[in-house]
């Protein structure tokens, strides 16, 4: 495998000018941020040996390096899910050649489910930690010791100083925040009633069908990450209406300004 991720990562580094500094997962509520990246260079999944290809047509998946807050950047324009039949392995794949590329930090973001009772449609939530449902783990089989160790610590899966930037980039735009812990499951479908509250029960504030595999990649090797939740309906009690994805999609383009400064801001600070 590991020959493998350094064909990939050669033939990036060919592409590229300079070492990204930070990695960037795109997902739903930072596509804006794409604008913001200067200098951008843009290689198409597709086109990169050994990467994950998507599934989904029309969904062109591609890397985006260039500059953004002072920082280079690596950027994942299109993720790749579970729930889409890739394998934790294949999932883990791009968040490996990243750090392998030099990236120093990895800030994700997704669309979630609100359980907590306080939440509204729209609230950006920074998850604080995780819990993993998915029923699987991108480090299950032999552990790769180039990357990190067998056993991963995971006290502090969301880096604290991160959070505090971004708390005060927060107060000093009056972007309202919320806080709290993702759960994250396989979907595709949406949970139950049972479910939701279940997941509540269990201690999570929010739920979603990613990140969590990208998180325990990042940290089995080391790298600091930031993930952030734009919630798109609500898994709560007496505020639950039938959702449809492009619920989903709407709710987190509302949110995306805000979490384009939240996110840009960031970088510029670490
Ligand atoms: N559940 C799981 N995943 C999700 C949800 C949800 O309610 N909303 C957006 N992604």
């Amino acid at each position: 495998m590991l020959k493998k991720i350094k064909e990939t990562v050669n033939y990036i580094q060919r592409e590229i000018p300079g070492a990204p500094e930070v990695g960037i997962v795109l997902g739903t509520g930072l596509g804006g941020l794409v604008k913001e990246i200067s200098n951008a260079i843009k290689i198409p999944y597709a086109e990169i040996p050994h990467f994950p290809v998507s599934t989904v047509k029309g969904h062109q998946g591609q890397l985006i390096f260039g500059d953004l807050g002072g920082k280079k950047v690596i950027a994942m324009q299109g993720r790749f899910h579970y729930y889409e039949g890739y394998t934790m392995k294949e999932v883990a794949y791009p968040i490996r050649v990243m750090k392998l590329l030099g990236i120093r930090t990895l800030i994700v973001s997704n669309a979630a489910g609100g359980v907590n009772p306080d939440f509204e449609v729209g609230d950006i939530m920074i998850i604080k930690d995780h819990i993993n449902l998915m029923g699987n783990n991108p480090l299950l089989g032999p552990n790769e010791e180039e990357f990190g160790p067998r056993f991963p610590d995971m006290s502090e899966a969301y880096n604290h100083s991160y959070i505090n930037i971004v708390k005060k980039i927060a107060r000093h735009h009056s972007i309202h925040l919320q806080e709290g812990v993702y759960a994250g499951v396989t979907g595709p479908t949406f949970e139950t009633l049972a479910e939701y509250k279940y997941i509540r029960t269990i201690g999570a504030d929010a739920v979603g069908m990613s990140t969590v595999p990208e998180v325990i990649t990042a940290r089995h090797m080391g790298v600091p990450v930031f993930a952030v939740s734009v919630i798109s309906d609500l898994g709560v009690e007496g505020k639950i209406v039938e959702i449809t994805h492009e619920e989903v999609i709407q709710a987190a383009a509302a949110a995306e300004p805000l979490m384009t400064t939240l996110v840009k801001g960031l970088i510029e600070q670490i």
